[in-house]
C-alpha cells in the first residue's frame, strides 16, 4: 500500500473520498444526502466507524467514505486514529477500488494524529497472497494507493518516520507468515540480506562451524536433529554516539519446532512456522531503525534453528555445554528456545557489552494461558527498563504485562547431574523459562525477557492486522528505541 501526498485541491476523479469525522460534529460542507443518510444510520464519528454513500460531484457519482475519529478526549488519542485508518481500509481493501482520496481539509487532526491515521490504515492493507494461486477476483486486494488531500502542515515529515516503520512491521509479518519450507535459517538469512541491503546496516552470519568453534553447545544441539543448518544472524546500527554501547535486541529463530524427540502432537503443529517470530520482530525493527535514520546504536540478533527429530536429534537426557560454559540437561527437547537464547545472548554480551539485552521469543505455550492474546509477558531483572519496556507498549499499542521472577522459581530448574535442567515443572513454565535465561545474563547487565508466543499470530483480524502474522514486537521496540535512546 502506497500513501502519497496531494498538494493543492483534490483530484477530478472519481475515486472514493474519506472524510474523518469527529465525534459528533458531522462536516457542514457535505452534502445533505450524506450528513442526512449518516444521521439516519446513527453515524456519530464514534472511534473506526463507518458510513459509506454515493453523491454527485461534476456530473459523476462518487463514493464518500466518513469515517469515525471518536471524540478525541481519550488518552490513547493515536490509537484511536490508527483504529480508525484501518477501518477504512479494511472497508475498502478488496472493494474494487485501487485508489482512495482521505480528505484532511478541517478534520482538527495534528500531523502526528495524521500520521499515526495513515500508519493504521497502511499497516491494515498488508496481505501476503503470493501462493493463491486460485483466489476469486472479488477477494482480491484491490486498493494499491491511499492519497492524502489538505494535510495538516508536518504530515508528510511525521509519515516518514512512520513507514519505515511500517516497512518493519510488513517485513516482520512476511517472515512470520512463510512457511517453513521456504524460511528457514539460510533462506531467513538470504532474505534479510535482500530486503536490509543499501539500509546502511552492519550484517555479519555465523555459520555451523564458527557457533561449534565458539563453543554453542546448547544451540547446536537442537539444531543438530535438522539437515537445514543453523545461523547466527547479526545486524549493527550505528546511529548514535560513536564508541556509546548498543543496546541489543535477541530473537529466538526457530523456523519450525515440532518439539523434536519430545514431539508436539499433530493437531496445530503447523502454528510452529511461526516459532521464530522473536527473530521476525528484531529483523523487522532493525529495518524500521535504519530506513529512519534512528539517532541510536542497536544491534540485532537472530539464533536460527530448525527443531526436527531424527536420527541425529538430541535426546531427552543428554547434557550439552552452552558457550558460558554452564552445562543443561536436555529434559525436554521441545523446550530448545531456551537453549537458541542462552548461547545468542552469552555471544552478544561477549561480542558488544551492551547497555542493555532485550531478548524476544514465542517461547511458552503457558504464556498464552496466562495472558491470552492481549499482552506479551515481559520479564526483567531491571525494575527501570521494565518501566520503560511497559511504557513503550502503551505508547504503541504492542502491549506488555510484567511477570515475577525470583529465587524460590530459580531452584526449580536445579538439576541432579548439571548446571541446570531445561524445564522445571508444569506450573510457573513461561517464569521457569524466563529463569533459566536471566542464568545466562552477565551481572550488571539490564535485561529484559518478552515471551510474545501469544502474540505474534492472530486467529482473527484486530485493530490494525488482518488475521496471520501480527507484526508484534517491532511497535515496542521502535518506540523504546524513540523515547529512550534518541531522547
Ligand atoms: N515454541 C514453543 C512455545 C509455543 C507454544 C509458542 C505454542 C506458541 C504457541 C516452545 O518451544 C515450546 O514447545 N515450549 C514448551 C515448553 C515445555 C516443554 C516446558 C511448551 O510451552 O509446551
Ligand atoms: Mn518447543
Ligand atoms: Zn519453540
Amino acid at each position: 500500500m502506497q500513501i502519497e501526498f496531494l498538494d493543492g485541491t483534490l483530484a477530478a476523479d472519481t475515486s472514493p473520498v474519506a472524510r474523518i469525522v469527529n465525534q459528533d460534529a458531522i462536516p457542514a460542507d457535505l452534502e445533505s444526502v450524506l450528513t442526512d443518510g449518516a444521521r439516519a444510520s446513527r453515524f456519530s464519528g464514534k472511534t473506526a466507524q463507518l458510513f459509506e454513500g454515493f453523491v454527485s460531484r461534476g456530473g459523476k457519482a462518487v463514493r464518500v467514505a466518513l469515517i469515525g475519529a471518536g471524540d478525541g478526549k481519550a488518552k490513547d488519542r493515536l490509537a484511536a486514529l490508527e483504529r480508525a485508518g484501518a477501518a477504512l481500509t479494511a472497508k475498502f481493501l478488496a472493494s474494487g477500488e485501487t485508489a482512495l482520496t482521505i480528505d484532511l481539509a478541517d478534520s482538527g487532526l495534528a500531523a502526528a494524529d495524521a500520521a499515526a491515521f495513515l500508519l493504521g490504515a497502511r499497516l491494515r492493507g498488508w496481505r501476503h497472497d503470493v501462493y493463491r494461486t486460485r483466489m476469486p477476483e472479488d477477494q482480491k486486494a484491490t486498493l494499491k494507493t491511499i492519497r492524502v488531500a489538505n494535510a495538516p502542515a508536518g504530515t508528510e515529515a511525521a509519515w516518514e518516520a512512520e513507514a519505515a516503520l511500517a516497512q518493519g512491521v510488513e517485513f516482520t509479518r512476511e517472515l512470520v507468515t512463510e512457511p517453513a519450507n521456504v524460511i528457514y535459517p539460510e533462506s531467513f538469512v538470504a532474505r534479510a540480506e535482500k530486503r536490509l541491503a543499501g539500509t546502511g546496516i552492519g550484517l555479519r552470519v555465523l555459520d555451523e562451524n564458527e557457533m561449534a568453534a565458539l563453543g554453542m553447545g546448547a544451540l547446536l544441539g537442537v539444531a543438530q536433529g535438522s539437515v537445514r543448518k543453523p545461523r547466527l544472524l547479526v545486524m549493527e546500527w550505528k546511529g548514535g554516539q560513536a564508541g556509546e554501547a548498543p543496546v541489543a535486541f535477541v530473537g529466538k529463530g526457530v523456523t519450525f519446532d515440532t518439539g523434536g524427540i519430545s514431539l508436539k502432537p499433530p493437531a496445530g503443529m503447523e502454528d510452529m512456522k511461526w516459532d521464530m517470530g522473536g527473530a521476525g520482530a528484531v529483523a523487522g525493527t532493525m529495518l524500521a531503525l535504519a530506513l529512519r535514520k534512528a539517532k541510536a546504536n542497536v544491534v540485532g540478533v537472530c539464533g536460527l534453528v530448525e527443531n526436527m527429530p531424527d536420527g541425529n536429534a538430541q535426546r531427552p537426557g543428554d547434557v550439552v555445554t552452552s558457550m558460558s560454559g554452564q552445562t543443561i540437561e536436555v529434559i525436554n527437547t521441545d523446550a530448545e528456545g531456551r537453549l537458541v537464547l542462552c548461547d545468542a545472548i552469552t555471544w552478544t554480551q561477549k561480542e558488544f557489552s551492551p547497555a542493555a539485552v532485550i531478548d524476544l521469543a514465542t517461547l511458552t505455550g503457558a504464556m498464552i494461558i496466562s495472558l491470552g492474546n492481549e499482552h506479551g509477558g515481559l520479564f526483567s531483572n531491571d525494575d527501570a527498563l521494565a518501566e520503560k519496556l511497559l511504557d513503550a507498549g502503551i505508547a504503541s499499542g504492542d502491549k506488555l504485562w510484567r511477570q515475577p521472577m525470583g529465587p524460590a522459581y530459580d531452584k526449580l530448574i536445579d538439576s541432579p547431574i548439571a548446571d541446570m535442567k531445561n524445564v522445571g515443572p508444569r506450573e510457573g513454565g513461561s517464569i521457569t523459562a524466563a529463569q533459566f535465561i536471566q542464568r545466562f545474563v552477565d551481572k550488571g547487565t539490564p535485561w529484559a525477557h518478552l515471551d510474545i508466543a501469544g502474540m505474534v499470530w492472530a486467529a482473527k483480524p484486530g485493530a490494525t492486522w488482518d488475521k496471520g502474522a501480527t507484526g508484534f514486537g517491532v511497535r515496542v521496540l521502535d518506540r523504546f528505541v524513540r523515547d529512550q535512546l534518541e531522547g
